[in-house]
């Protein structure tokens, strides 16, 4: 039939069967070899037809990287279309995951059977499209319009056991053979005379409805949209699906689809599909790196983040054992693991008896000794290179050969901590995110002599843990933190020149952040930056700098611990309040300073705040401590919240134009100095040349 689609009548059922991996996804060779096949089992002496794929999974989806390009014939509708006016049923036979484009061929056969451990679902809103080919049709037309609304507007995907409770999967196959399987249904269904059951026949009765019912979906997802478009469009997708007949609903979503398809919301979107894929791959290394086994890892520190790493292992079923230095404290960092867990249960996200099995499978100690048998260590104690490298010097004493020795410090020297050790080679820096169990984001540090194996290692494992993992070199603040210092810089220089901290937040905010800067300052407490700046000897002699953070501390508001910071926060609810008393102190210190407020826009915010941290990017990249512009913005959208719609800061960067931000930062350093504002030599070479960071990052491979 084709390379990738071919087709057979077994028995009286043709089975047409998909070959194009990884994925299966929809390319144009796949679209027209099902058409081609569909067509000639009309023909034959086929009573019904299985469709099924080879390989892990049934169609995981349109072929992404062919999105932006001309379209080629057959379309997907056009393959659709033929499978539903198949004259014979049409049964999908689905394993792996069935998702977009690939359930949407499902919904268009007239049943479907799943194995059990299938998913299904239409994850187009992650991509910042929508379901193109009459999944917002067909789906409310079978499973109930706020079924639909959950599972389009999530993305998320559904398992088969679920999926058959709503009526989007018909039968759940039992044995391991799926294509026998789904024969033998086909042929149950031609025996019992099963009807051509299109969906597209099903009509919902807008009565069902409750009036307002689109109104408020819209309300709710605009809240959490941060900047992402295609939520609302999905609303008006189903509503048409309610009010419109089937052909005239396709239509409404096709001209949807189109618009979004070539919104600079899903382009940055589908940047960082790829970027998170590439971001785990290390240049240098080939595919074939041995990785070591990883059957028991040892927490080095019970608190917030020990106790957020030793869940992510957990939950994976990967004993852990948690070193604390004393039975309270390891006593109080398994009470705060108990405490997520429970919360996890209250939501109903996990049963009593999963949490118990996730803690039975963390253990503590307050001897070394008990670790010396497992394979990976992480350090997550305090930031203190001189207790970091007693800590090691201690590991290497205690662990066994070829164990992995982690640290997850956010700033300090990978290679000082590595040198106290006999074994450099097995040292690395896994630097996790604050809640460890919540963030994606996995920074894995690469020391000066770390082994290839152990690199490849943390790349698998952090994947196993459900990370997305970036590699950084060591310096300090590694890809992430390093970048942030210009942005919090300028959020509190922008207060001394005019901005009130509402204003700073509200813009950034409105760009899509999660949290303003100055907002999230108050949350991590102001008095840790406070103390990380006494230690800091390579900080301008600027009164100015940080002076606001500086001048709060000082007067105890340190933040939402203390019911005040750069707002107040209503004790009961932890709202955040502007406060006055702190507008005022503003202006007086502006004036102390000399400084004239002026108004400022929300332009300007935003180029303060973005521009220092693509400037950083791009020295960042120069010095080789990132390997790619993409890394970074897998960085700061997994690690930072930098909302996914702009696709990360150098995304950002290249859509704004370099030679505007490099413009701009000139123009900056013009004004207030080159102690801030020093453009990077790459950013004006490639401002100068006209090109992007994504270019760059094609020529350096
Ligand atoms: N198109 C093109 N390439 C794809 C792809 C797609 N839809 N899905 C995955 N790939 C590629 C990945 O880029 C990766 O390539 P490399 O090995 O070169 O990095 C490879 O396939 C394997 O992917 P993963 O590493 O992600 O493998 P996994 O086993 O961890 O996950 C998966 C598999 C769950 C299918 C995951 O890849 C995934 O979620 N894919 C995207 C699914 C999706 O979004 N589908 C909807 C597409 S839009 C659509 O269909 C619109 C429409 O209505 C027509």
């Amino acid at each position: 039939m084709s390379e990738v689609v071919s087709y057979e009548n077994k028995g009286n059922i043709g089975v047409i069967s998909v070959n194009n991996p990884p994925v299966n996804a929809l390319a144009q060779v796949v679209r027209e070899g099902i058409l081609n096949a569909v067509t000639a089992a009309q023909a034959d002496a086929s009573k019904a037809i299985v469709l099924r794929c080879e390989g892990r999974t049934f169609i995981a989806g349109a072929d992404i990287t062919e999105f932006g390009k001309p379209p080629r014939e057959p379309g997907l509708p056009v393959v659709l279309d033929a499978i539903e006016n198949s004259a014979k049923p049409v049964i999908a036979a689905i394993h792996g995951t069935a998702l977009g484009g690939g359930f949407e061929v499902a919904l268009a056969c007239h049943y479907r059977c799943a194995v059990p451990s299938a998913k299904v679902g239409l994850p187009e809103v992650k991509l910042g499209l929508l379901p193109g080919a009459g999944g917002t049709q067909r789906v409310p037309r079978i499973a109930g319009v706020e079924a639909a609304l959950d599972m389009i507007t999530s993305g998320n995907p559904i398992g088969a056991g679920k999926a058959a409770e709503m009526g989007l999967v018909d039968e759940v196959v039992k044995g391991d053979d799926l294509e026998a399987e789904a024969i033998q249904y086909a042929k149950r269904l031609v025996e019992s005379g099963a009807p051509l059951r299109r969906i597209r026949d099903i009509t919902i009765d807008p009565a069902t409805i409750e009036p307002g019912f689109f109104d408020n979906a819209r309300k709710q997802l605009a809240r959490r949209a941060r900047g992402q478009i295609a939520q609302d469009k999905i609303v008006s997708c189903i509503e048409a699906a309610v009010k419109l007949p089937m052909d005239e609903g396709l239509q409404r979503e096709r001209e949807l689809f189109r618009e979004l398809l070539t919104s600079p919301e899903s382009a940055a979107m589908r940047h960082i599909f790829f970027a998170e894929r590439q971001a785990s791959k290390i240049k240098d290394l080939p595919n074939d790196t041995p990785v070591r086994d990883i059957n028991k890892v040892a927490i080095i520190g019970g608190g917030t983040m020990g106790g957020g790493i030793a869940m992510c292992f957990a939950n994976v079923g990967i004993p852990v054992v948690m070193l604390e230095i004393n039975d309270e404290a390891l006593q109080r960092g398994i009470g705060i693991i108990r405490k997520n867990y429970s919360i996890t249960v209250q939501k109903g996200k996990m049963s009593e008896e999963q949490m118990e099995q996730r803690i039975a499978s963390i253990s503590g100690t307050t001897n070394y000794a008990d670790i010396g048998d497992v394979d990976l260590v992480i350090e997550a104690v305090f930031e203190n290179l001189e207790l970091k490298k007693e800590i090691f010097a201690k590991l290497d004493r205690v662990c066994k050969q070829g164990a992995i020795l982690a640290t997850n410090t956010s700033y300090q020297d990978v290679d000082a901590i590595a040198a106290v050790t006999s074994r450099p080679q097995d040292v690395l820096g896994m630097h996790f995110f604050s809640p460890a169990n919540v963030m994606k984001l996995l920074e894995v540090v690469r020391g000066a002599k770390t082994a290839d194996d152990v690199l490849a290692t943390a790349m698998q494992i952090g994947k196993k843990i459900g990370k997305v993992c970036a590699l950084s070199r060591v310096c300090y603040g590694f890809i992430g933190n390093r970048m942030l210092g210009g942005y919090g810089r300028e959020a509190q220089m922008l207060l001394l020149d005019g901005c009130t901290p509402e204003q700073v937040d509200s813009a950034l905010e409105g760009f899509g952040m999660a949290m303003g800067p100055l907002a999230m300052s108050d949350l991590a407490g102001l008095d840790v930056g406070y103390k990380a700046r006494q230690s800091r000897t390579d900080l301008p002699d600027d009164p100015k700098l940080y002076r606001m953070g500086t001048l709060l501390v000082e007067m105890g508001r340190h933040g939402q611990k203390t019911g005040s910071g750069f707002y107040k926060y209503d004790p009961a609810t932890r709202a955040r309040m502007n406060d006055s008393e702190v507008e005022t102190l503003i202006k007086e210190e502006a004036e102390k300073l000399g400084i004239k407020q002026r108004q400022i826009s929300n332009e300007e915010i935003l180029a303060r705040c973005f521009y220092p941290l693509i400037n950083e990017g791009a020295l960042i990249l120069e010095e080789g401590i990132a390997q790619r512009p993409s890394d970074i913005d897998v960085v700061y959208v997994f690690g930072y919240a930098f909302p996914v719609a702009k696709g990360g800061p150098m995304f950002y960067a290249d859509q704004v134009g370099l030679k505007n931000v490099y413009d701009k930062i000139c123009e900056f350093r013009d004004r207030y100095g080159e102690d801030y504002w020093k453009p990077a030599p790459l950013l004006k070479k490639l401002a100068e040349q006209g090109k992007t960071f994504a270019e760059w990052g094609v020529e350096n491979g």
